[in-house]
C-alpha cells in the first residue's frame, strides 16, 4: 500500500548511510523495486536508505509493506534481520550484475566490433549507434570507470573461478594479472608485431578508437617536425583506451610547445627525465652540456594511477647508434613499458626508428604496433627486431 512519507516514523539514530545519491538515481531510473517495511504504527522497520533516497527525490508517498507485529521485540528482530543478517552484495556479485546488464544491452542495441587494427582495404563493419560501457554507466548512474572495473572483475572470475574467494575487487584484479603474466611467461607470446612503412598520420587512422594500452614514442625534435605533435596528440586521444598513457621523449628546446600542444588532447600526468651517461651533446645556443632529456607523461581521462612505482629519472647508458642515428638505449624504454602496461597489452610506437620501443615491448610479452616513414630505418628496425636479444 502507499503511505505518505510525512506519516512514516524513522526512529533509528542518525548514522552514515553510504552513497544515497546513487541509490536515489537508481530509484529514479527504475522505480522502487522493494517496498519499505513498516509496523502498523508506520514505524520504519526496514529500508532506511530507500526511505532517505525517495525523500531526496521529493516523493510524497511510497509503496510500503505493513507488518502486523504488535510486539516491540518482533519489530526489533525485523530491523535486525535487515541490518545485520541480510548481507550486502559482494564485489563479485555486483560486478557480475553490471556485466550481465552491459551484455544484455549490447545484445539488444548492437555491439562495436573490430577492436583490432585493420590494415586491409575494407574497414570492418561497425554499427553507428553501438552500445558502450559509457552508456551502461549512464543507465546505472555509476562512473564509466566502475563499469569497466566491474566487467574486468567478472571476466577474471569467469576465467579463474578460484578468485571468487578474494573479497575485494581490486585484489581480484591484481591476482588475475599475476596469473595471466605467469601464463604468458610460461607459454610465450606468439603474436608477431605489426610493423608498417609509411607516415603515421595516415596509418594510425586504421587503428580503432579506444584500442591501445600505451603509446610510447620518440619523435624527431627539430623545428621542422613540430607539426607532428598536434597529430600525435589528436590521434592518441582517439586510439588510447580510457586511463591509458602517452609517454614521449622530447627535446629541451620545444618542451613548452610539446606540453601546450599535447594537453589540448590529453591530460598532463608527470615530467620524467632521461639522464644520459657518458658522452653528451654540447648546446652552444644556451651553453649547456645536455645530459637531461624530458619525458612528459600524459593520460586519457579518467585518471587511474599505475600500480607500479617508477623513478622519474631514468638512467640511459650510451645509446646504441649503430642501428639509428637517434636510437635510444633499450633499458629505460623497458622500464617505461614494464611500468605503464601489462603483459599482452598493445603498445604503439608511431615513429619506431631503430625499434627500441617495439623490441622492449616484445621482450616484455606485449603486443606491438610500429610505424616508420623512412624506408632505411624501417628495414633497420625490422632487422633489429629479428635478433633474439
Ligand atoms: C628519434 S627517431 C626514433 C628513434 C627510436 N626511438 C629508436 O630508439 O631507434 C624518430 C623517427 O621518426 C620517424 N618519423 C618522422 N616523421 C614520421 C612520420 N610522420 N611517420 C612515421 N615516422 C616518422 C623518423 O624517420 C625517425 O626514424
Amino acid at each position: 500500500m502507499k503511505v505518505r512519507l510525512s506519516e512514516i516514523k524513522n526512529t533509528e539514530p542518525k548514522r552514515s548511510e553510504g552513497n544515497i545519491y546513487e541509490l536515489a538515481q537508481s530509484i529514479k531510473n527504475v522505480g522502487l523495486i522493494c517496498p519499505l517495511t513498516l509496523n502498523q504504527n508506520y514505524k520504519l522497520l526496514a529500508g532506511r536508505r530507500r526511505f532517505k533516497a525517495v525523500k531526496k527525490l521529493g516523493w510524497k508517498e511510497v509503496d510500503c509493506h505493513i507488518l502486523q507485529s504488535g510486539s516491540e521485540l518482533y519489530d526489533f528482530k525485523v530491523a535486525l534481520e535487515e541490518n545485520l543478517k541480510r548481507k550486502p552484495l559482494t564485489d563479485v556479485e555486483v560486478a557480475v550484475a553490471i556485466k550481465e546488464y552491459d551484455e544484455l544491452k549490447r545484445k539488444l542495441e548492437g555491439e562495436r566490433k573490430g577492436l583490432l587494427p585493420y590494415f586491409g582495404k575494407k574497414p570492418p563493419h561497425r554499427p553507428k549507434e553501438a552500445w558502450t560501457e559509457e552508456k551502461t554507466a549512464e543507465d546505472l548512474s555509476i562512473s564509466q570507470q566502475s563499469v569497466s572495473t566491474a566487467i574486468q572483475i567478472a571476466k577474471a572470475v569467469e576465467e579463474h573461478p578460484e578468485l571468487v574467494r578474494i573479497k575485494k575487487g581490486g585484489r581480484i584484479l591484481s591476482a588475475y594479472k599475476k596469473l595471466k603474466e605467469e601464463k604468458v611467461m610460461q607459454e610465450g607470446l606468439t603474436i608477431e608485431p605489426i610493423l608498417k612503412l609509411g607516415d603515421f598520420r595516415e596509418l594510425i587512422k586504421k587503428i580503432p578508437d579506444n584500442s591501445i594500452d600505451l603509446i610510447l614514442t620518440d619523435p624527431p625534435y627539430e623545428k621542422k617536425y613540430l607539426e607532428l605533435w598536434g597529430e600525435l596528440g589528436k590521434e592518441a586521444q582517439r586510439v588510447l583506451k580510457p586511463s591509458k598513457f602517452l609517454i614521449t621523449y622530447c627535446g629541451q628546446s620545444y618542451l613548452p610547445f610539446v606540453l601546450n600542444t599535447l594537453t589540448k588532447y590529453l591530460n598532463y600526468y608527470w615530467l620524467g627525465m632521461l639522464y644520459h651517461k657518458g658522452q653528451i651533446a654540447q648546446r652552444f645556443e644556451v651553453n649547456m652540456f645536455n645530459r637531461a632529456k624530458p619525458i612528459p607523461f600524459f593520460y586519457k581521462p579518467p585518471l587511474r594511477k599505475q600500480d607500479k612505482w617508477l623513478d622519474d629519472v631514468l638512467i640511459s647508458e650510451n645509446p646504441s647508434k649503430e642501428l639509428h642515428e637517434w636510437g635510444q638505449n633499450i633499458e629505460p624504454v623497458k622500464k617505461l613499458v614494464e611500468c605503464f602496461s601489462n603483459v599482452n597489452d598493445t603498445i604503439l610506437d608511431p615513429m619506431f626508428g631503430g625499434g627500441s620501443v617495439i623490441k622492449a615491448s616484445l621482450l616484455l610479452k606485449r603486443r606491438a604496433i610500429g610505424f616508420e616513414k623512412e624506408k632505411k630505418y624501417y628495414v633497420i628496425g625490422r632487422k633489429n627486431l629479428s635478433k633474439k636479444t
